[in-house]
């Protein structure tokens, strides 16, 4: 369970190494794959369909049925998303909180937005707790810029609505034993002991909801498939507590501009950050890896290969969501026709105008932080 086994890639919610096989994780965390009847009811509920899911980035799920009842018979549940504030945000972080945005105006249904200065306190030796507080008022701008409104966003950072969340995790942390946390995390015993409570604290705010409501109100939580082992936990607890289980659903991660799997925080050159100036930008994309050959003229004869390319998958996960425009930019990649200079830069135009965008908003949450952040 904790993610080193032989010959795979390691996935928890700490380090992604490896090549990751998504359909592989299924597996390996007794996952339920997104597809069949629970998907078209889920689009059916939803009104329409989205990119995200038709494009298998949302590919996998635990007990949506359960919400997706809930909602046809009017009953509530809540969204529950979060961040490790680590550092500012980049697009990879963006991915996901998009598809929750989508998710909240469709259903129209409360989100909890959990920033854990904590965690990143607690797993980052060089970060202390002023900085990632800091970092996480920086990510709530990122977050709030997507389009979460006030009357239906609470966001929870951890050492700031403590008392309320220092209770349920208590209740958690009663029921989880070390050898649990062990087995799920891969806890070893040079870990520090904040590191082995922590998962607790990730839990409380699946049950945040039932709690500040004093009835029934399941969480959905939407959230990229490094994190599912925090919620395996927190279902296992939930009964005990006389909570429902919360739901998930799981995405892949944006790959790397270096190449490979996820977006490293420790190679700020893997990731565009949503605070990086036009200059910056330009200058990631064009040193991107992609799937192109040695030579114009090997190109031209034998084609590019998309399936590896970053170029291709920011288009794919985020900036061409037409789908016959995506098929025939990979069409053109393969036969060689679409060069890969060429292509980096309809990506960054494409880039550019989503970051102006972007960037305008998050200036302007600036003025409207404080009314989503919940206190005591
Ligand atoms: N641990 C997550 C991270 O490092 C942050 C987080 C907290 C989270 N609660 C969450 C992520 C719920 C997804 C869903 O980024």
């Amino acid at each position: 369970m904790s993610g080193d086994d032989e010959g795979k890639a390691k996935v928890t919610p700490w380090e992604v190494r490896g090549a990751v096989d998504y359909d592989e994780l299924v597996t390996r965390f007794g996952t339920s794959r997104l597809e069949g009847p629970v998907k078209d009811r889920l689009i059916k509920l939803a009104g329409e369909d989205h990119w995200m899911l038709r494009r298998g980035i949302f590919y996998s799920h635990r007990d949506l049925g359960t919400i997706l009842d809930r909602q046809a018979k009017g009953l509530p549940w809540a969204l529950y998303t979060g961040r490790g504030p680590s550092g500012h945000t980049h697009l990879g972080h963006i991915m996901p909180w998009i598809f929750n945005r989508w998710l909240q105006e469709r259903f129209k249904v409360k989100m909890y937005f959990q920033l854990t200065d904590d965690e990143k306190f607690l797993f980052m030796p060089d970060l202390t707790l002023e900085d990632t507080n800091r970092f996480a008022r920086e990510n709530a701008l990122d977050f709030i810029a997507l389009g979460f409104k006030p009357g239906d966003t609470r966001i929870v950072i951890d050492t700031e609505y403590a008392r309320t969340m220092y209770r349920l995790a208590l209740r958690a942390a009663k029921r989880i034993t070390f050898s649990t946390a062990r087995a799920v995390f891969g806890f070893t015993n040079e870990n520090n002991i904040g590191q082995i409570w922590f998962t607790s604290m990730q839990s409380a705010p699946a049950f945040l909801p039932s709690f500040l409501e004093g009835k029934e109100v399941p969480t959905l939580i939407p959230a990229a498939i490094d994190q599912d082992a925090h919620f395996r936990v927190a279902r296992d607890v939930a009964p005990g507590l006389g909570y429902p289980k919360p739901a998930l659903l799981h995405c892949k991660l944006l790959p790397s501009l270096l190449g490979g799997d996820k977006m490293s925080a420790s190679d700020p050159q893997s990731s565009i950050y949503t605070t990086d100036p036009p200059k910056v930008v330009r200058k990631k994309l064009m040193n991107s890896f992609t799937g192109g050959r040695v030579s114009v003229e090997e190109q031209r004869r034998l084609g590019a290969d998309p399936s590896i390319c970053p170029v291709f998958w920011y288009q794919h996960y985020l900036f061409e969501t037409d789908d016959a425009k995506l098929a025939e930019i990979e069409r053109r990649c393969r036969s060689g026709e679409l060069l890969c200079g060429e292509h980096k830069l309809q990506v960054l135009e494409q880039v550019q105008k989503w970051l102006a965008a972007h960037q305008a908003a998050r200036e302007r949450a600036r003025d409207h932080v404080e009314d989503y952040i919940m206190k005591e």
